[in-house]
């Protein structure tokens, strides 16, 4: 998505540990206009396959699971990582290690919201590894129900996560792809 590259070029910050920043428009301050555009590119690339919800987890996958379940007319479920004092109910849960903060996050769903017909769309924001996608995949196959795709906002294409969900098959989406944050400079996967 062309929109969203110029904005990573422009207002992303490439951190040490082959990490970006996008605190301008994405995980802090939000730009609800650009949030809505990847909502609309995403429910095009999932369009026509049956998708009765969408999956992510809290919290900086809410607001792009968001717009594409206005766009797709689905609604939309998020993962908990903080045990809720109003949740009570049965969950699905699944563990999930994350490499940068190295811990370890129980992720839960309520059982009552994911229907036995339900195929669900999983969108997030970044993707490195994949953990959290993993986590999300392992509660659908708990719920029995099927995937249809993986939407990400931005794909760090040289960690392993894109080509461990790819190697399963699954039909992955992502709106901007990142080669290399090598020297500071981000390049994406569509350039030279
Ligand atoms: P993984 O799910 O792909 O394995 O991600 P990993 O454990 O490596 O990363 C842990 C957290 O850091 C995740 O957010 C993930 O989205 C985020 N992350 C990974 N790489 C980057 C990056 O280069 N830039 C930014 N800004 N974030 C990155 P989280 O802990 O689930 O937090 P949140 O959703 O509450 O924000
Ligand atoms: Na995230
Ligand atoms: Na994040």
């Amino acid at each position: 998505m062309k929109a969203l590259e110029e904005r990573i070029k422009q207002d992303g910050v490439v951190l040490s540990g082959d990490v970006l920043k996008v605190d301008q428009f994405l995980n802090h301050q939000m730009d609800p206009d650009l949030m809505f555009e990847m909502g609309q590119e995403f429910a095009h690339l999932f369009q026509n396959q049956g998708i009765t919800k969408i999956l992510t987890v809290e919290s900086s996958g809410i607001a792009p699971a968001i717009m594409t379940g206005l766009q797709m007319h689905v609604p939309v479920i998020f993962a908990r990582k903080q045990k809720s004092l109003t949740l009570t109910d049965d969950l699905y849960s699944s563990s999930v290690y994350s490499f940068t903060k190295q811990t370890e996050n129980q992720i839960t769903v309520s059982q009552k919201y994911i229907n036995a017909d339900d195929k669900v769309l999983i969108i997030d924001d970044f993707l490195a590894n994949g953990q959290a996608v993993f986590g999300l995949i392992d509660i659908a196959k708990q719920a029995g129900i099927e995937v249809a795709g993986v939407g990400i906002v931005i794909e760090k294409s040289f960690q392993p996560g894109a080509d461990k969900i790819k190697a399963q098959g699954i039909h992955l989406e992502s709106l901007a792809r990142i080669k290399s944050l090598a020297d500071g400079k981000v390049t994406f996967m569509d350039e030279q």
